[in-house]
């Protein structure tokens, strides 16, 4: 059976525990309760093919950012940087950065800015 991984992401009491569960479940949470992390796995149907979602609920104060990997191989790159950061911008005006795992590059501070980012917030 073909498994599909969903993410659920977005600011903390937005509801998306509460659409979670709604879908999973078919009931309606009244009370907030913030999450830590939760996931639910359910079997569905589409186009007539049985098929798993593995379903991720997030905490909501968990911040984002997107990283660019493999930078070292720039002649191969197929997203430019402005467009990155553009993208970043769009999504929640959150960081970018280009890393790469070989090169050594920018992996320390992928890590460590999430965490800073956690602790202004
Ligand atoms: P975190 O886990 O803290 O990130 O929050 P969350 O995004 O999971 O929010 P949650 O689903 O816990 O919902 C927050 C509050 O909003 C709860 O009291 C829900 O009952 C309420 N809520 C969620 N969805 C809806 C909705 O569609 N309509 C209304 N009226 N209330 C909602
Ligand atoms: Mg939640």
């Amino acid at each position: 059976m073909r498994e599909y991984k969903l993410v659920v992401l977005g600011s903390g009491g937005v509801g998306k525990s509460a659409l979670t569960v709604q879908f999973v479940q078919g009931i309606f949470v009244e009370k907030y309760d913030p999450t830590i992390e939760d996931s639910y796995r359910k079997q569905v149907e589409v186009d007539c093919q049985q098929c798993m979602l593995e379903i991720l609920d997030t905490a909501g104060t968990v911040p984002m950012i997107l990283v660019g990997n493999k930078c070292d191989l720039e002649d191969e790159r197929v997203v430019g940087k402005e467009q990155g950061q553009n993208l970043a911008r769009q999504w929640c005006n959150c960081a970018f950065l280009e890393s790469s795992a070989k090169s050594k590059i920018n992996v320390n501070e992928v890590i460590y800015s999430s965490v800073f980012i956690s602790l202004w917030k």
